[in-house]
């Protein structure tokens, strides 16, 4: 496809990967403060998949609320996995980054004396998500992109990332193709971020975008450098039946009421305080729980009921508007006459790149790589450790984008260098680009997906056992062969999706495998991961970390890293 001349070479301060609100966030902050910076992004940005979140943003506003209140929740949601310093940085610092978004040009919805509203959300003490009704990562993204534009920001959009320049310890850039004409550039960087999302494609129901095929992760792996938690996926308990699109813990926040088919309020059973409130895990196993004995509504029996008809129609048309319209448009059932059918979706990976508290990524546990920085979804800073609370996400891409930028320019300033990559440092990303082309298997890219998907939702999602996740290791190990034999159709230059998605597809049987290797060798139930077989939660052994590398043949090693304890003792959780 290339041959080494035609690859154009770049050179910036900072190449960032990924614009949604982490990526753009640090982007806005590097271009402010004049250093010349590169945005690569397989999207446009403001189809980012942060445009996707819906219910809020957690910052203790309100009057009788305090940032140690939500540190607390944090790390008990967390099960007390997260890092304590990380959260506790979060969480002193999310007042501040609510009136930076607003001064920003976020519009947030107001509550009666004009102050921004705050509504309540599952496993926290105090109503803390700030909202812009239930488009508030659009709000916030829209706003960042515009401010972000105004400084001048470069962006190449519909390009995608498929390899970074990773010698003698320092990531020094990126290799990217234009999808628009298939060429391969190499940028050249002081300094690399990525902040390129989740994985939740991984799942037959999720509810990620498309984009959300954790591109990122293996990419680092493939250079040997390690995963940090990959086995904590967070289900979301509301997702629409039958397709995971998202209907947001708002709808609960606001008051909504979880049914099964013999009309029984089942969280009563399950978390008789916080009901339908309790922390993601807690609600998600429910729900899987009532439909495992049959207790299941919809034509399959798959889903439960969610009902909003005993609140004042004002609040679902004023602060869920979007939330009716998809359960209109998706189920055509509407959520002001009816309750409509929600199951628990992918949503969220706790785990991702491993890095410090100040983003720059770890070699392993206790070593840092030069020059690479993570953030957001992507990245595992461990504010979430085993279950994260819902509306700390869009907190976290934000916050901690804007702090890896921050970081970013203190090492420009400190003098980070140019280690200057040639057209050569691309051709392992040429390689797999024209063996992809030039492949003429007989596997399909959409069939080896699907096998994937299937077998993740049932033998590595809500719950787990090791004879299921040894059933999904073994397939994934079939899927990564099969994968050699692929053949596309399309072999053109232009637009190529076959290309693109049989890229994305090594990458999501690459972080499959992290997410099953990970749940093997945790045998304990700790937030979003459960163990049928290892119910309980197990401090002793696995109060860690896990940190998982992948050798050339597909191989996972796991080392184990200590947690970050602080002043929040690990305790029994109950809600
Ligand atoms: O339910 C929601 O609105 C999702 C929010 C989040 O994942 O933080």
């Amino acid at each position: 496809m290339n041959t080494n001349s035609d690859v154009k070479i770049y050179e910036y301060d900072a190449v960032i990967v990924g614009a949604g609100l982490a990526g753009l966030a640090a982007a806005k902050e590097l271009t402010a403060a004049g250093k010349k910076t590169a945005v690569i992004t397989k999207l446009h940005p403001l189809r980012s998949h942060s445009g996707a979140a819906q219910g809020g943003i957690n910052a203790a506003l309100g009057k009788d609320d305090s940032t140690e209140l939500h540190e607390f929740d944090t790390v008990k949601g967390s099960d007390y996995l997260a890092d304590q310093d990380a959260v506790e940085l979060m969480c002193t610092k999310a007042p501040e980054t609510i009136r930076w978004a607003e001064r920003m040009g976020t519009v947030f919805s107001r509550d009666e004396e004009g102050d921004i509203a705050i509504r309540p959300f599952g496993g926290q003490s105090k109503p803390r998500a700030c909202y812009a009704k239930d488009r508030t990562g659009l709000a916030l993204l829209q706003a960042i992109y515009e401010q972000a534009f105004r400084e001048g920001i470069e962006v190449f959009d519909e390009w995608y990332a498929g390899d970074m320049i990773y010698k003698d310890g320092k990531v020094s850039g990126v290799v990217a193709y234009d999808i628009r004409n298939s060429k391969v550039a190499v940028f050249n960087a002081k300094v690399t971020m990525f902040a390129t999302g989740g994985n939740g494609r991984l799942y037959r129901f999720n509810s990620n975008a498309h984009a959300n095929t954790g591109d990122s992760l293996s990419i680092v792996a493939r250079h040997g450098l390690p995963l940090e938690d990959m086995e904590f996926v967070q289900f979301h308990p509301s997702g629409l039946g039958g397709s995971g699109i998202l209907i947001s813990e708002a709808a609960r926040g606001e008051g909504g009421r979880l049914y099964n088919s013999l009309g029984e309020r089942f969280m009563e059973k399950y978390a008789p305080n916080a009901m339908e409130l309790a922390s993601r895990d807690v609600v998600s196993r429910a729900i899987m729980e009532e439909v495992r004995q049959g207790r299941g509504v919809g034509k399959d029996g798959q889903s439960v009921n969610i009902d909003l008809t005993h609140l004042d129609p004002q609040i679902i048309l004023t602060r869920l508007p979007e939330l009716r319209e998809l359960a209109i448009a998706f189920q055509g059932q509407d959520m002001l006459k009816e309750p409509i059918h929600i199951s628990a979706t992918a949503h969220y990976s706790m785990g991702g790149i491993p890095t410090n508290i100040n983003c720059q990524v770890r070699k392993s546990p206790t070593e840092l790589v030069e020059g690479f920085y993570a953030a957001g979804e992507c990245a595992c800073v461990s504010v979430h450790g085993a279950n994260r609370l819902g509306a700390n996400s869009v907190l976290e891409a934000l916050l901690f984008g804007r702090h890896a930028g921050e970081n970013m320019i203190k090492a420009l300033d400190e003098g980070a260098s140019l280690r200057k990559a040639t057209a050569a440092d691309a051709d392992t990303f040429v390689e797999e680009l024209t063996r992809i082309k030039t492949s003429n298997g007989t596997e399909r890219v959409p069939e080896l997906r699907t096998e994937l998907q299937n077998g993740m939702t049932a033998d590595a999602g809500v719950f787990r056992t090791k004879e299921s996740l040894d059933r999904q290791l073994k397939l994934i190990n079939s899927l990564l062969k099969r994968f050699k034999n692929i053949r596309i159709d399309d072999k053109s230059k232009t637009f190529n999706t076959d290309l693109q998605e049989a890229i994305e597809l090594g990458h999501m049987l690459e972080s499959a495998k992290f997410v099953v290797e990970g749940a093997l060798v945790r045998e304990e139930s700790r937030g979003g991961h459960y163990r049928e077989d290892f119910p309980t939660r197990d401090d002793k052994k696995f109060l860690k970390h896990t940190y998982a590398y992948m050798d050339k043949d597909y191989n996972v090693s796991i080392e184990w890293g200590d947690v970050v304890l602080g002043k929040f003792e690990p305790k029994e959780r109950t809600y």
